[in-house]
C-alpha cells in the first residue's frame, strides 16, 4: 500500500519507536525557523520528544494488563497519527481491540494508514469525532472501555467526565498534561480554574503539579460515584502523566476523596506540612516554624502516587524491552521505586544552600547522613538535585551545616 492511496498531502517520512513503523509529518519540512516547534506546526500531530511517554505507556499497559489476566479494549480518542495505538495494538499482549481517533481528518487518513501498513485492521479501529462525542459513545454498560489513554494538547480536564463514563469498573485511565505552567504555578488563575486547585511555584512544583491533577480526577470521579487509586505517575521533559484505575461506587469515591488536603508551604525557612481536609481548611496563615506567612496549595491528592505492586510489573515488563529510551526508562523506574512509600514533596539542595549561603553538599552525602539520624531518604524521579525525607526544613539545615563541616568546606 502507498501513502498516496491516502491523498496524503503534505510531506512525511516513516519512522521506527519501538515494534512498529509509522509514517508521521516531516517536521523540519514545516518550519520556517529554527526556534519554531515543529510538532504544532504540520497538518497532523507528532511529536518525537514524546516517545518516552509512550514507551511507558506501553509498559504500564502491559503491566495492567498482567495484573487484570484479560485480554483489554483500549480506546486513544486524541490520538494524531496513531501511534500510540498502533504500539498498544503490537507491543502491548492482550491488547486486543483498539480504537484510535481523532477529531483531524488528515490525522485519521494518517492514522488509517499507520494501522494498514502495521497490519492491524482487524485490531484497531479508526475515528473521525470529537473526543467527548466518542466517549460519549461508549458510555453504557457492555460498551465501556477497559482502558483510555488521554493524550491531549495542554490540559486532559475538558476530557475527564466522558472518559470516568466511558470506563470499566476497574478500568485504567491514563492521563497527560502538558500544561505545566499552570500546573507550576506560573499562571495560578488558569490552574484554579482548570484544575479547582491552587498551585504553588515551590522546588517541588511538579509534584504539586501531579497531585493536583490526580485531585481534579478524583473529585470529578466522585460526581459520577466512582473512586480512583493513582497507580502510577511520572514528570518527565515538558508534561505530567497520571495513571489510575477506577472502583465504581460511592463508598469508594468518598475514600478517594479522603485523600483530598492542602499543602502549607513556607517560602522563608522552606517549613511544609499537609492538611488531609477538603473543606473547612482551618489555617492560621502563619508558618508554625518561623511566623511568617505561610502559602497554600490545593486542593490537591495527598493520596500514594505510586502503587508498590503496579510499579513492580511496570519495571519487569521495562528489564525486557529495547526502547530507545530504555536506559532513561530503567533511571526513572528505579528512582520511583524508592519513593513508592516517602513522604510527601521534597527538598532541593541548591535550593536551600543557596539560601543558607552554604555550599552544595553531595545529595548522596546528605541522604547519608539523614539516615544515619534515623530518617526516612531517598532521590526522586521528580528532580536529580531532590530529597524526600520525613526530616524537617530545621534538620535539613542542621545537615547542610554538618555536611560542611565534614567536608572542611570543600566538595
Ligand atoms: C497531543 S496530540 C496527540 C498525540 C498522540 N496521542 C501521540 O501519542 O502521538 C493531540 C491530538 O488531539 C486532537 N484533538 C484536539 N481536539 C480534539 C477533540 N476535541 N477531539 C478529538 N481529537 C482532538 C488533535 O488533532 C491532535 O492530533
Ligand atoms: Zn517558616
Amino acid at each position: 500500500m502507498k501513502s498516496e492511496d491516502f491523498a496524503i498531502d503534505f510531506p512525511v517520512e516513516t519512522v521506527e519507536e519501538g515494534k512498529v513503523k509509522v509514517l508521521v509529518p516531516k517536521l523540519e519540512a514545516f518550519i520556517k525557523m529554527p526556534s519554531e516547534y515543529a510538532p504544532s506546526k504540520a497538518p497532523v500531530f507528532y511529536n518525537p520528544v514524546m516517545e518516552l511517554n509512550r514507551d511507558i505507556a506501553v509498559l504500564a499497559l502491559q503491566a495492567y494488563q498482567k495484573i487484570m489476566g484479560h485480554e483489554l479494549s483500549v480506546c486513544e480518542p486524541l490520538a494524531g497519527c496513531g501511534v500510540r495505538g498502533v504500539r498498544f495494538a503490537t507491543e502491548v499482549e492482550g491488547a486486543k481491540k483498539v480504537l484510535i481517533n481523532d477529531i483531524n481528518e488528515k490525522a485519521v487518513q494518517l492514522a488509517k494508514y499507520n494501522v494498514q501498513m502495521n497490519k492491524l485492521s482487524r485490531c484497531i479501529t479508526v475515528k473521525n469525532e470529537d473526543a467527548n462525542l466518542l466517549l460519549a459513545h461508549y458510555g453504557a454498560p457492555y460498551k465501556r472501555f477497559d482502558a483510555i489513554d488521554i493524550d491531549p494538547f495542554g490540559s486532559p480536564v475538558p476530557y475527564l467526565d466522558s472518559a470516568i463514563r466511558a470506563l470499566r469498573n476497574g478500568g485504567l485511565l491514563a492521563l497527560t498534561a502538558t500544561d505545566v505552567a499552570p500546573l507550576c504555578g506560573v499562571h495560578p488563575r488558569a490552574c484554579i480554574r482548570r484544575y479547582g486547585g491552587k498551585p504553588l511555584r515551590t522546588e517541588y512544583c511538579h509534584e504539586v503539579a501531579v497531585r493536583l491533577l490526580a485531585g481534579c480526577l478524583a473529585t470529578t470521579a466522585a460526581k459520577h460515584d466512582v473512586g480512583i487509586r493513582v497507580v502510577f505517575t511520572h514528570s518527565t521533559d515538558h508534561y505530567v502523566r497520571v495513571y489510575a484505575t477506577i472502583k465504581y461506587g460511592a463508598k469508594k469515591a468518598d475514600e478517594s476523596i479522603k485523600n483530598m488536603g492542602y499543602i502549607l508551604h513556607c517560602f522563608k525557612c522552606f517549613h511544609r506540612e499537609t492538611v488531609k481536609r477538603i473543606f473547612a481548611l482551618e489555617w492560621s496563615g502563619k508558618c508554625n516554624e518561623c511566623g511568617s506567612k505561610i502559602e497554600v496549595a490545593g486542593p490537591l491528592w495527598l493520596g500514594t502516587m505510586f502503587d508498590k505492586h503496579f510499579c513492580e510489573f511496570v519495571e519487569k515488563e521495562a528489564k525486557y524491552k529495547p526502547f530507545k529510551y530504555g536506559e532513561r526508562i530503567r533511571r526513572i523506574l528505579a528512582l520511583i521505586r524508592n519513593e513508592v512509600d516517602a513522604p510527601i514533596t521534597y527538598y532541593i539542595l541548591d535550593k536551600m544552600s543557596g539560601r543558607l549561603a552554604l555550599p552544595v553538599p553531595p545529595t548522596r552525602k546528605v541522604i547519608e547522613f539523614l539516615r544515619e539520624e534515623g530518617f526516612q531518604a531517598c532521590l526522586t524521579h521528580f528532580n536529580s538535585k531532590g530529597i524526600r525525607t520525613d526530616a524537617s526544613a530545621v534538620t535539613m539545615k542542621k545537615i547542610l551545616q554538618r555536611a560542611k563541616i565534614a567536608s572542611h568546606g570543600k566538595f
